[in-house]
């Protein structure tokens, strides 16, 4: 049976034509600092097109469906220093790719790979410096059209391509998502539960505890990484959008808003979960974390094939906006009806982000977020806020196999007017979905989201 990176490879063929040729490298080692380098991680690009995980390495593949892989050498010396490489004459065979090459080969091998093709695909943002190579590449084919060959005249971004196979994930691509999913839920259930226990024993809680036990869960499960910097953020810390877990304490009566979840080989999964640290809610929390749950609710409903990208994010703003009137986070006598405030973007003083994003190899996946068959349908609107024109197109049609986030939240940050019990409270909610015929496949609720349920866990 062909693996589902040939049969890519094949597919992505096709799409080049026969006079295209694409180029494809893995991302590059990064230093950490002197002689350290990053935990490396391959190119999401390069690693759908080969599943191969070796840094030092590109990828090469013509419109006639060959395929051409340039690695790291085999070198005794080195692979007692930095370990075993598949090298070049093992690569055909363990790969399925035609032929392969040394890495030092690639500027002798790629004028000759690119000889007689009119168009040269390669990622256009991704790899840095990566078009003064190509551009190399295409100089000494130029210096040879006296002798015979033809050099691309166009230059294509191949992420146009690739974004598109990558937005919609195969059964293969679920079934490691789901698992992703199913580690990362557990590894919030340890932290809720390490949380409490900790409190209920006096303990000095702190934030780096709850990130260690996420990470300890999430490699005890086989996970490689995290798939982005942990958030765990105790009290007003939630309401800092990008915060990473620190040292702060954790308080009796505070909330914790974790927003962590681990890569599993090769794809994300992104999971937010906000509980009170010592298990049992507030009356305020409680208030705000049912207002968050009943927008999230909506926005689960939203989901599903046909459905556009941006309805699941307009369902929870109306629920939102609704609720931000009810609890008096908004004066209706200032700010109007529900949908002044969602026409004024009311809201947006404690809801400032999108309520989703695509989810894949990269936490915050390729895909166009238009709908490619309509991007001639504009409209233009002025942003109530901002004054600025905005340009309006279609958003994206839902397809089964698209994968996506469903995260609305609240950040209350104190300001005149804010009722104070609802002071530095920061919720946000967030679940993985795979958009099915019919809605959509949560799979990240291994965790619960139910204020009861969680406190009954807590308690546990
Ligand atoms: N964890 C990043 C995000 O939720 O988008
Ligand atoms: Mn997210
Ligand atoms: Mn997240």
């Amino acid at each position: 049976m062909t693996s589902p990176y040939a049969q890519r490879r094949a597919l992505l063929a096709t799409q080049l034509g026969n006079d295209g040729v694409a180029i494809i490298p893995t991302a590059p080692e990064q230093v950490r600092n002197r002689d350290a380098d990053f935990l490396y991680r391959h190119d999401s690009y390069f690693y759908y097109l080969t599943g191969f995980k070796e840094p030092n390495a590109t990828l090469v593949i013509t419109g006639d469906g060959k395929s051409t892989l340039f690695c790291a050498p085999k070198d005794a010396e080195r692979e007692i220093w930095d370990g075993y490489r598949l090298g070049p004459e093992a690569a055909p065979a363990a790969l399925g790719v035609d032929t392969a090459f040394s890495i030092t080969e690639l500027d002798t091998q790629a004028p000759r790979l690119l000889d007689c093709h009119k168009v040269v695909w390669y990622p256009f943002a991704t790899h840095k410096g990566l078009e003064t190579r190509v551009d190399g590449w295409l100089g000494s084919l130029r210096a040879r059209v006296r002798f015979g060959a033809l050099c691309p005249d166009q230059q294509r971004d191949l992420c146009s391509i690739l974004d598109e196979m990558r937005l919609i994930k195969d059964l293969g691509e679920q079934a490691i998502m789901r698992r992703a999913g199913q580690i990362s839920a557990g590894a919030h259930i340890r932290a809720m539960q390490l949380c409490a226990r900790m409190l209920r024993e006096g303990q000095d809680v702190r934030e780096y505890h709850l990130d260690a036990e996420l990470l300890h869960e999430f490699r005890r499960l086989g996970s490689q990484h995290p798939a982005y910097g942990s958030i765990v953020a105790a009290g007003a810390n939630a309401c800092v959008l990008h915060y990473r877990a620190d040292d702060a304490p954790i308080r009796d009566g505070e909330l914790v808003l974790i927003d962590a979840a681990c890569e599993l080989d090769g794809y994300a999964s992104d999971i937010t979960r906000t509980f009170p640290a010592n298990g049992k809610f507030t009356g305020p929390q409680r208030t705000l974390y049912d207002l968050v749950l009943a927008s999230q609710e909506a926005a689960v409903t939203a989901t599903r094939a046909g459905a556009r990208f941006t309805d699941p994010h307009d369902a929870s703003v109306k629920v939102l906006a609704q609720g931000m009137l009810d609890v008096g986070l908004l004066d209706g006598n200032k700010v109007g009806s529900v949908d002044d405030v969602i026409e004024k973007r009311a809201y947006f003083q404690f809801y400032m982000h999108r309520t989703g994003h695509w989810l894949g190899m990269d936490v915050h996946d390729c895909g166009g977020y238009l709908e490619p068959s309509e991007l001639g349908q504009t409209s233009e609107r002025k942003d109530a806020l901002t004054g600025e024109v905005i340009i309006n197109r279609p958003a994206r049609v839902l397809h089964p196999g698209m994968v996506l986030t469903i995260e609305p939240g609240i950040y209350v940050r104190p300001a005149a007017g804010v009722p104070e019990q609802f002071h530095n409270i920061g919720i946000r909610i967030e679940d993985d979905a795979i958009v099915t015929a019919t809605g959509c496949e949560l799979v990240s609720r291994g965790v619960p989201v139910k204020a009861d349920e969680i406190e009954a866990l807590m308690r546990a």
